[in-house]
């Protein structure tokens, strides 16, 4: 992880400002912001271990835990709500055994919650990585789940 961190330190000054940036790169660099990680970037930046905590634990763009290889986001925005989010939602939780937030075991997938995507029109939505999947129902949902794994799996285009 050293080399890691001295990879993205390299760019940087040290500088307080330079915050939240070297915290992203961190993450790209890493996958998740450790907590050794974190008070490394502390030490670099020359601010107090709590206050970087603190900023990383604000965002929510920065995870604090490692995250599966792909990312599954169901909108539970009003619309996607109104057309059975909570179904396709009890149905990710059961077929992955993962909570909000959570990653399955196996690292493959990581299930978060998120207010409108913009995509009403297909409501319900999910996303998976950078692909939207509209008009769900818990059976639609398990069979994409499945497909995009098989997919993914063979290494082609998902
Ligand atoms: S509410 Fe789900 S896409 Fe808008």
């Amino acid at each position: 992880m050293q080399e890691q961190l001295n990879t993205v330190f390299a760019s940087y000054q040290g500088e307080k400002n330079e915050l939240i940036p070297v915290l992203q790169d961190v993450q790209e660099e890493i996958g998740y912001l450790p907590e050794e990680a974190m008070r490394e970037v502390a030490r670099f930046v020359r601010m107090p271990e709590a206050k970087v905590f603190g900023v990383a634990t604000f965002y929510a763009r920065f995870h604090l835990e490692p995250r599966g290889e792909h990312i599954i986001r169901l909108c539970c925005g009003t619309a996607c709500h109104v057309r059975g989010a909570a179904k396709i939602a009890d149905k990710i939780k059961t077929m992955l055994d993962v909570d909000v937030g959570g990653t399955t075991e196996d690292m493959n997938y990581t299930y978060e919650e998120v207010a409108c995507i913009g995509a009403c029109g297909l409501a319900p939505v999910m996303t998976i990585d950078d692909k939207t999947f509209g008009k769900l129902d818990p059976d639609k949902t398990e069979k994409t789940i499945k497909k995009f794994g098989e997919d993914s799996a063979e290494g082609g285009e998902a």
